[in-house]
């Protein structure tokens, strides 16, 4: 299974990305986690990225493109993969599915999930208040996450939707509800 998980900044992505990973055995790939390791290993790409992850802006295509395309290549994705965070513009898919497609693996699945606006405020306000370390959990920021979201990545629902591989889940409920609902729309 060669998956990508789509949906709003707080959508749930990453806690159910952890969960699918586990189920279908395929390691989970997360370009915000992989972006926050570089910040925090202080290398250059963690330099430039900084900026615009803490002003809830996307880190220039080419950069991220680079570190995914890296990391899809490892041999541990060599069975499948789950990706969460990336592509997130309509360049970074085009690009994805021209380096699978060179490796005739092309992307299998795609899960979108579905919030309202008002829950994934609350819900990124209470994870910075209990200290999550991340710059961007502010109430402002998540705004400009959200903004950001609708302007460059909500488009791609409908560029998988085209393509026959977009399942759409209701996000709202218990973790356990949306990991039922997903597993059951990605075995359907
Ligand atoms: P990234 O790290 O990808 O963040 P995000 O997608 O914007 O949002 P989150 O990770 O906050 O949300 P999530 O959907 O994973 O939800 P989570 O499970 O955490 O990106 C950060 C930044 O990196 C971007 O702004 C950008 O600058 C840069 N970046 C990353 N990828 C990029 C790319 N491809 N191109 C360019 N730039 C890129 O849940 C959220 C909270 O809700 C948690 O506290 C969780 O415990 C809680 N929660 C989850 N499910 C439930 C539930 N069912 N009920 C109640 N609470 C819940
Ligand atoms: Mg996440």
């Amino acid at each position: 299974m060669r998956l990508v998980l789509l949906g709003p900044p707080g959508s749930g992505k990453g806690t159910q990305a952890v969960m699918l990973a586990r189920r279908f055995n395929i390691p989970h790939i997360s370009s915000g986690e992989l972006l926050r390791q570089e910040m925090a290993a202080g290398s250059p790409l963690g330099g430039r990225a900084k900026e615009f992850m803490d002003r809830g802006d996307l880190v220039p295509d080419e950069l991220v493109i680079e570190m995914m395309g890296q990391r899809i290549l490892r041999p541990d994705c060599s069975a499948g993969f789950l990706l969460d965070g990336f592509p997130r513009t309509l360049e970074q898919a085009q690009l994805l599915d021209a380096l699978l497609e060179k490796h005739r693996a092309p992307i299998s699945h795609v899960a979108d999930l579905d919030v309202p606006e008002e829950v994934i405020i609350e819900r990124i306000r209470k994870r910075g208040e209990s200290g999550s370390g991340r710059s961007d959990d502010t109430v402002e920021v998540a705004a400009k996450r959200l903004q950001v979201y609708w302007a460059q990545t909500a488009p791609l629902s409908r560029y998988y939707r085209e393509r026959g591989l977009l399942r759409q889940v209701n996000g709202l409920g218990t973790v356990e509800e949306i990991q039922g609902r997903l597993v059951q729309a990605l075995e359907a």
